[in-house]
C-alpha cells in the first residue's frame, strides 16, 4: 500500500461523513462513566534525565513463539542486574564517579527487567508489579525517555504537532506515559491513561476499561502502548470510546511489526479502516486507522500467540561488558 504524508490527512479524516452510531454491546455498557480529569497545559517539568548507558540501547525482537510457547523460557538470560528490582536501587545523590556509573548500570538492567514485564505480560501483572513497587513506574519511563532522545523524533511531538492544530476535540491518550500530550494540546480535551497516574491529570486504569462513555471521543491515541500480550484487546476499547468516524492515532516501533498488512487487516477485523501509514521513519511507524461504526470488534478474541506473532515484544538486549569481553578473550 502507498505511503502517505499524515499529518493533515489524517486529521481530514474527522470531517468524513459520520456513519451510523453502532448499538452498544452489553460489555460495552457496564463501562459507562463520566469522562474523567481532563487534562490542563503544558507545564515544563524540572525531572532530570540521567544518563544511560550506550550498551543498553539495542532493541532486540524477540520472537513470537520464545514469548508464548509453554517452556516460556526468555530469549536472553537475564544480567544479575536485571533480577526483579524489589527496592528503589540507591537513597540519595551519587557521590563519586565510580558509584554513578554504578547506578546507571543498576538503572539500565531495572529499565530492561520492566520493560520486558510490560511487554510479555497482561495489564493486570503489570498493575500488580506497580502497585507493590510504584519506583518502578519512573525507572521504566527515565529509560524509556532515554531510548526514545536518541531516535531522531519522537512520535509524540508529531501527534501533539498535529492535534495542537485543532480545536474542540475530544482525545483519549490510551498509556500516556508522563502525560505530555495532555499537557501539550493546548485548545482540547485530553483523558489521559495509564497504568500509574503520575501526574494529576492521569487517570490509572488497564486500557481493557477505560472509564469513558461508549462513543465519546473524536480521537484516541496510542503512543508506543501495544504493549501487554492482550493489546488487541486495547484496540477493541479504542472503537468503544471512539465516535463513529472517530479517528485512532497510532505508532508503534516499526521493527516489531512482523508484516504490515497483517498488522492493517488486525485493526481491520476490530472495527477500523486505514486511513493513512507512514512508514519513512527507521524507527517507528505511524497510522491513522478510523472506527467503522457499521463494522463492530470481531467477537472472537485474538489470544496472546497470534498478537505476538504481528507485533513482537520489544525487547532491549544487553550487550556483553567491555570487561566479560575481555576476560573471554585472556581465557
Ligand atoms: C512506551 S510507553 C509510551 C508512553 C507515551 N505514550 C509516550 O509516547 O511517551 C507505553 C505506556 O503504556 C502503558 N501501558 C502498557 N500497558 C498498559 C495497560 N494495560 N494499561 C494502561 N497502560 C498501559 C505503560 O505503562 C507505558 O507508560
Amino acid at each position: 500500500m502507498e505511503t502517505v504524508s499524515v499529518q493533515e490527512e489524517s486529521l481530514d479524516a474527522l470531517e468524513a461523513p459520520v456513519p451510523a452510531r453502532p448499538k452498544r454491546s452489553k460489555r460495552s455498557r457496564k463501562h459507562r462513566a463520566d469522562p474523567v480529569k481532563p487534562s490542563g497545559q503544558e507545564k515544563k517539568s524540572s525531572q532530570k534525565k540521567p544518563r544511560m548507558e550506550k550498551d543498553d540501547e539495542e532493541p532486540e525482537q524477540a520472537q513470537a513463539q520464545e514469548q508464548n510457547t509453554a517452556e516460556g523460557s526468555p530469549p536472553d538470560e537475564p544480567a544479575d542486574s536485571e533480577q526483579a528490582p524489589t527496592k528503589p536501587a540507591r537513597r540519595g545523590p551519587p557521590q563519586n564517579r565510580f558509584e554513578n556509573q554504578l547506578h546507571e548500570r543498576l538503572e539500565a538492567g531495572q529499565f530492561r527487567w520492566i520493560n520486558e514485564q510490560l511487554y510479555t505480560t497482561t495489564g493486570t501483572d503489570a498493575t500488580q508489579l506497580f502497585k507493590k513497587e510504584p519506583h518502578l513506574f519512573d525507572i521504566y519511563h527515565r529509560g524509556f525517555a532515554h531510548q526514545v532522545s536518541q531516535w531522531p523524533s519522537n512520535p509524540l511531538d508529531i501527534f501533539i504537532k498535529e492535534l495542537s492544530k485543532r480545536r474542540g476535540l475530544v482525545i483519549a491518550d490510551f498509556g500516556c506515559g508522563e502525560g505530555r500530550l495532555g499537557r501539550s494540546v493546548p485548545h482540547s480535551t485530553v483523558h489521559s491513561f495509564d497504568l500509574v497516574a503520575r501526574h494529576p491529570h492521569i487517570t490509572a486504569c488497564d486500557l481493557t476499561h477505560v472509564p469513558l462513555q461508549d462513543a465519546t471521543c473524536d480521537v484516541v491515541v496510542s503512543c508506543l502502548a501495544l504493549m501487554g500480550t492482550n493489546y488487541p484487546d486495547f484496540i477493541r476499547e479504542a472503537w468503544r470510546v471512539l465516535k463513529p468516524g472517530g479517528l485512532y492515532r497510532v505508532a508503534e516501533v516499526a521493527s516489531r511489526i512482523t508484516n504490515v498488512d497483517m498488522f492493517v487487516q488486525l485493526f481491520k477485523s476490530l472495527g477500523f479502516e486505514l486511513r493513512t501509514k507512514d512508514e519513512r521513519n527507521k524507527m517507528f511507524t505511524l497510522f491513522a486507522f478510523s472506527k467503522d461504526a457499521s463494522s463492530p470488534p470481531a467477537r472472537r478474541r485474538i489470544g496472546p500467540a497470534m498478537a505476538a506473532e504481528i507485533l513482537k515484544p520489544c525487547l532491549y538486549k544487553k550487550r556483553e561488558s567491555r570487561s566479560a569481553i575481555l576476560r573471554d578473550q585472556s581465557s
